[in-house]
Parts: structure tokens; sequence; C-alpha cells
């Protein structure tokens, strides 16, 4: 393949980004035409923030399968479109060429029609990191049933909920998944996850670990023996839906400053477009690269520059089954090196973790092969930034920030390869089609004066064509999330610097929401999963600087009575029930790292929690703690700072 659209200088750069803004709707439609559509769009762009209502490439038809491998079969078709890594080293890799996953996809599909999944149901897929997962997520794109996957981590009340919000009725999911030492048990987690449900209707099981696995009659199915059956009547090929441009594609859950996680949607027009732009411009890719992206299916990540953004490409994607720790801290650089990767995109906290074991596991590994790294997810710290350069790119590659959010679809901020300036901890320039501002408190926007660096809420004035369309089941929540805090804008809810050459450094959340080793959890989410433990009366989650996960959990808690005489065990048991209470309603990955049980939380009068007050103390800055004379019992402030952890 290739891309008329790659932008090859920072000319090109400059030309685009103006053209865009000039003329979005012209300028999408110049990139859009360059895919596979069964007929084309009437209305570029239709828009309008306050509703929200956005609409591209209105009219257009399309299925977003045809353009990640029905149009490579010709000239690509005996290339691989996916190398799979096992978790253990020792275990063969799989190599699927396009061709293969065509045929893969179309017999999947046909398994999906066979058991009753029609044309915009919902289907969770819940899966480790194997090309099944992949295969899965094409096939319901490929019949126009909307995928929503769940990442492994999470709890089986998790998935309940999510099941519950989507309203779906089919899971496919794996007996087990291989992590590092770990085999999580995934169909058991379902199964506890549907307890007491009547909704679903079949669950797909697809082979792994082996581990035993309890299969219900009528509702749960083997992959293996659907595929088979499939086979059989030798079926190789099955014709895709034709979609609207604006039909949903997917759901993805993302927490927010609520309780709640929201059901993102995405379509498949606009999303499809983005998502191959930003592939091919971001990394820079060449035909026949090795792109290799650590994050997981489950995680927007995963989606875009793992499945959607490399394989409409026409790319080489692999997907790791493991940990990066797994069997040793070498294990990246080993697969970079076996694998011949030429792009390598992962998380700021795998750097740090990495960083923390020295050199020495990368001595000996042949990282010559490498072209590109990328980081995403929070911010990158300097010394992460010149390990990552200097080590694994030993200096000779270019380090793409990229930042974007679930609800974006694909990058909205970084460098490009080689092409723009890279500057570390910035994630720089806005892509093409992208109008950032920032804003104060009352939405105005800063305006800097002279050569000065300013700082504000990050926002955005018009939509780029995978922006989020709708929160699943609940439109307004979407309003009232993005687009009401700034009335005609989107907000990000992250804050921002821009310096004098319009360069964007990310300074994180500004919103109660926190980002653990890339993840975004909601403080109200692990309060509502605190609270639920029995012996809790009320709970504050803030978030503190963490060396690793960029940021970790600090829960302040007040435990019934006074716990000091809690006759059921020691606060060290205590706390060991509460988190196992998170990781029950939530999953690990929400776990605080720090529990402080304490009498009382810093309220005003009005029973507010000053939680300015408890960040400042998690993150140990207690010497300045601004005004708590409003404070309905400053006592509490003192006892906290005392008992600090
Ligand atoms: C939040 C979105 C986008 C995929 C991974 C996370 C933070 C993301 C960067 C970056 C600084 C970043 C932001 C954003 N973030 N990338 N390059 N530099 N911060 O997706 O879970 O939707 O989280 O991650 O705070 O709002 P997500």
């Amino acid at each position: 393949m290739h891309y008329p659209y790659q932008i090859k200088s920072l000319a090109d750069y400059h030309a685009a980004y103006h053209r865009s803004i000039k003329d979005p709707a012209g300028f999408w439609a110049s990139v859009a035409e360059h895919f596979t559509w069964r007929k084309k769009w009437d209305t570029t762009l239709e828009w309008n923030f306050n509703e929200p209502d956005v609409k591209w490439f209105q009219g257009g038809k399309l299925n977003i399968t045809e353009n990640c491998l029905d149009r490579h079969l010709e000239k690509l078709g005996n290339q691989p479109a996916i190398i799979w890594e096992p978790n253990a080293p020792d275990e063969q890799p799989r190599v699927i060429t396009y061709k293969k996953l065509h045929e893969k996809v179309c017999q999947f599909t046909q398994v999906l029609k066979n058991n009753g999944v029609k044309k915009g149901d919902r289907v969770c897929l819940y899966m480790g990191m194997i090309p099944e997962l992949a295969i899965a997520v094409l096939a319901c794109a490929r019949m126009g049933a909307i995928h929503s996957v769940v990442f492994g981590g999470f709890s089986a009340q998790s998935i309940s909920d999510r099941l519950q919000d989507a309203g779906a009725e089919f899971i496919v999911t794996c007996d087990g998944a291989f992590r590092g030492g770990k085999d999580i048990p995934l169909k058991n987690i379902i199964d506890d996850a549907l307890i007491g449900n009547h909704t679903i209707k079949k669950v797909i099981v697809c082979t792994r670990t082996r581990t035993p696995v309890s299969m219900i009659k009528g509702r749960d199915v083997w992959w293996e023996d659907e595929m088979k059956q499939v086979e059989e009547q030798g079926i190789t090929y099955v014709e895709a839906e034709e979609m609207d441009a604006e039909d949903p594609l997917f759901i993805l859950y993302t927490s927010g400053s609520t309780g709640k996680p929201k059901g993102v949607v995405h379509t498949c027009g606009g999303y499809m477009v983005y998502a191959n732009y930003t592939f091919v411009n971001v990394f820079q890719y060449k035909p026949g690269q090795i792109h290799f992206c650590t994050a997981d299916i489950g995680w927007i990540t995963g989606h875009t520059y793992i499945t959607y953004g490399p394989l409409s490409a026409g790319a080489t994607t692999l997907i790791f089954e493991g940990i990066p720790t797994y069997p040793n801290a070498g294990r990246f650089w080993d697969i970079i090196d076996k694998h011949r990767v030429n792009i390598f995109y992962t998380a700021p906290t795998a750097i740090r973790s990495l960083m923390a074991f020295g050199n020495a596991p990368l001595e000996g590994k042949d990282l010559s092969t490498l072209e590109v790294l990328g980081t995403v997810g929070e911010p990158i710290n300097e010394e992460a930034w010149h390990w990552y350069h200097e080590q694994v790119g030993k200096k000779r590659c270019p380090i793409v920030d990229t930042w974007w959010q679930t609800e974006t679809g694909g990058c909205l901020i970084s460098n490009l390869a080689g092409v723009t300036p890279e500057k570390p901890s910035w994630a720089t320039l806005p892509m093409p089609g992208v109008q950032l501002l920032l804003v104060d408190e009352n939405g105005n926007e800063k305006v800097a004066e002279g050569d000065e660096t300013i700082s504000g809420n990050l926002c955005i004035k018009a939509p780029w064509p995978s922006i989020l369309r709708t929160t699943y089941g609940d439109h307004e929540r979407c309003r009232i999330n993005y687009f009401a805090t700034y009335p005609g804008l989107y907000f990000t809810g992250d804050g921002a610097l821009r310096d004098k050459d319009g360069f964007y450094r990310i300074t994180g959340r500004v919103d109660d929401v926190l980002n653990v080793s890339g993840h975004r959890i909601g403080t109200a989410e692990v309060e509502n999963a605190i609270n639920m433990h029995a012996g809790v009366v009320e709970s504050a989650v803030v978030g503190f600087p963490h060396p690793v996960k960029g940021q970790a959990i600090y829960a302040f808690i007040i435990y019934q009575g006074s716990h000091q005489q809690n006759t059921h065990g020691s606060d060290d048991l205590i706390k060991s029930d509460i988190l196992q209470t998170v990781t029950r309603v939530i999953g690990a990955i929400a776990k605080p790292d720090k529990i402080q049980l304490v009498s009382g939380l810093p309220k005003t009068r009005s029973g507010k929690i000053m939680r300015r007050i408890l960040r400042k103390i998690a993150e140990g800055e207690t010497d300045n703690l601004g005004d708590t004379t409003t404070l309905l019992d400053p006592g509490v402030v003192e006892e906290i700072m005392n008992g600090k952890l």
C-alpha cells in the first residue's frame, strides 16, 4: 500500500494543518477517498457541539473489515497481518497472513450468525491477548454487531454492570488467559458475572489454557467446535454487512468522575479514517514494517493501534500475550530482537518499571531494527524519556509522545516520527484537523503575551472524524460530561501548557479521575467500591505521585466505630478485607496503594469533602494546606496528617 496522505516534511505538516482548519470537510474528504466505500458519502461533515451531534461522511456505506482485510488480499495476501508472541517464550509464535486472517474472520462471522447474533446486537468480548480476540473484534465488525471489549483484569461485577448497560446478549471469552506466571480463569469469572443473568443467550468459549470450565447446555459453546462446523461446510468467505458511516462500530467503557463507567461509542466511517490517518502519520509507517504496540486490546490503544489502524494500513501488527517482566525484564527486548520489530509503542509506566532493572536486560539484544518509538497514556518524565531514547532507541529513533483518550478514538496531539520536532515530555503539536485551545475556569480562552508559556484547561473547538458520538444509552451524560463545562467546546478533562512554539505539554487530569499505570480510574468509582465493604462508613480517594505507576491511589477511610477497638481483627486485616472488596467490585487494577483509617474527613460546613486538602496530604505537601478555616472540624486535618502513611 502507499499512503498519499502521509505527511513527509515539516512544511507538509504545516500545509496539511492549515488546510484542515480552513476547510475541514475538504481536507478529510481528500483522505477518506483513499478507502473502500460501497457508496460514497453525501455530506462530509455536519456538527453541533451543543447537542452534541456530529456526523462524518453521512450517506457513505462501508464495512471497516473490507478496508482492513479484503482490499489487501490481492497484493498483500501472503504478508503477515498478525505476528503473535505467546506468554511463554518457548511456545511457538503464530504468523497469520492477510489471506488467512480474512478467512478466519469470515468463518467466525458465520459462527456469530449461526449463534443468533444480528446486526446491531452488542457482543461482549472478554478474552486474553490471542489472535482470536482480534478475529472476534473483526468478525463483529464484519457482520455489523457492536463489540464491547472488556479488559481481562476486570471483575465479574464490572463485567455484569457492562453487560447490563450495553444490553449485551452474547459473550465471546476464553477458558483462561496466560499472563506472566498466572493463569486467569476468564470463563469462571464470566460464570460469576452471569449468576442470575437471564439476558445472555450465548457464550462462545475459545480454548487457550484448558483450565477446567463449566459449560452450560444450550448457552455455552466451544469456539473450536463452532469453527469446525463452518470449515466442514467449506465456508471461507462471508460477505461483509453494508454499514452506514455513522452506524456504531464499538462501545468501550471508561471511567469518569461519577461512580459509573461510561460506554463510549465510536462509529464506522470516521473512526476508520482517523485511526488509519494517525497510524500512518504519527508512526510514519512504511510498508513491510513490523509494528509492536504493547497495549491490551481491552483498551482504546489496542483497538486503534493494534487492530484497526495497522490492519487498515496493510501493516504487520505484533500481538503479545504476556507481560514485560515475564520470564524476565528483558522480554520486550527479546521480542524486538526475535521478530525484527521496527516500531515499538508502549506506556511510560512500562518504561519506568523496566528502567528500574538497569541496563543488563538490554545486553546482547539486537535492537537495530527499531526505527520509531512511541509512548502513550500519561505524561512521560524526562528521565524515562532519555533512558528510552538512549538505551532502547540508541539515540537513533524518534520518540512520539501521543496524547489522546478513549473518547478521541485516535491521537490528537503528537509529534510525527522524524518529521516534526520532538521535545522530551511534551506531546508537541496537534494533528491536522485538531483545533485546540486553553481556557480558564470560566471558559475564557487564554492567550499568550509574547513568548510566555501559558497553562489552562485543554479544550477542542471542532470535531475530528473519530470523536465519540455518544455514551451508550445516555446521550445526556455525554453532553454533560464533555460538552457542557464550556459551552460550544469539547472539554478533555486535562490541563496543559502551551509554549511559544505552540507545543503542548499535558500536565494531567483536572477532574476527579486518576491515571494509574496509564489506566484511567475514577475516584468516585473506587470510593463506591470501598463503601460497599460492611465496616466502611465513608471514604475519600485521591491520587499521589508514584515512581513507576505515575499516580497511585490513596484512600482515607472512616471505619465503623473506632477501628482500634474493632474486635474482628487488626488494622492490617481490615485493610486486606477492603482491598479484597475493591478487587471483587472493580478488579485488582483499582486497588489503593495506601489505606489510612481515619476518624473523620475534612468537610466544609455544607458537608462537602475537601479533596484538595487530602490530595496535598497524600502528596506529602503538608506545609501549605491552604485555607482550612471553612472546615467543620479543623482538628481532623491534624489527626490525618499525623497518621499519614
Ligand atoms: C487520559 C486518557 C489514549 C490511550 C491511553 C489512555 C492521559 C494519555 C497521554 C500523553 C499525557 C496522556 C490523559 C488523558 N494521557 N496520553 N501522551 N501524555 N497524558 O486512554 O484511559 O482514555 O485516558 O490519559 O490524562 O485524558 P484513556
